[in-house]
């Protein structure tokens, strides 16, 4: 009898030790494959286009900023949604749209027209008028986002940071798309 006693406090250890395993198991296993899968969910969902306004707040050969609101704004985010990019008119449908963020650690960046330079005051990354790297710690040129011309507004593809990978997957780099 005391034999069958001591057997079955044996089992009930054992059920408390595979179910506090299973436990911690999930734990740990729904974070990680949630981190697999998710690359699944595509990249462009997160992506929408959204104006910067009439084309002529864009003065042909000159470089502006322009700030829009996050496409996936979330209550919470507040005025963190309002997100600026420097618009730079080359020529008739042709523009530049830069991201604010410094291609090194993503300070902002800023416009000098005097010397026609982007500067980034963190660690001295300098960019040419159209983006590319003049010097500094920053390994290539600031990032654009895809853009088009809809009805006189010019338009952007954003909601989250572009970045090569994005530019790679959508297959247009800097092209315009006219819309
Ligand atoms: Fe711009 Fe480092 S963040 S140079």
């Amino acid at each position: 009898m005391s034999e069958k006693k001591q057997v079955t406090r044996r089992t009930v250890l054992m059920a408390i030790g595979f179910a506090f395993n299973a436990v911690v198991g999930a734990a740990i296993a729904i974070p990680v494959i949630g981190y697999v899968l998710s690359p699944i969910k595509k990249k462009s969902a997160y992506l929408k286009w959204i104006s910067l306004g009439a084309l002529d707040q864009f003065p042909e050969g000159q470089t502006r900023l322009a700030t829009f609101v996050n496409p996936f704004e979330q209550p919470q985010d507040g005025e963190t949604a309002k997100t600026p990019c420097w618009v730079r008119h080359v020529s008739g449908d042709t523009f530049q749209v830069f991201a604010i963020n410094c291609a090194h650690l993503g300070c902002p960046v800023r416009w000098f027209p005097q010397s026609e330079l982007f500067m980034c005051p963190c660690h001295g990354g300098v960019y040419y008028a159209d983006g590319e790297r003049a010097s500094g710690p920053p390994e290539r040129g600031l990032f654009t986002y895809n853009y088009k011309i809809v009805k006189g507004e010019l338009h952007i593809n954003a909601g989250q940071m572009p970045t090569l990978a994005d530019q790679a997957m959508l297959g247009k780099g800097k092209s315009p798309c006219l819309g």
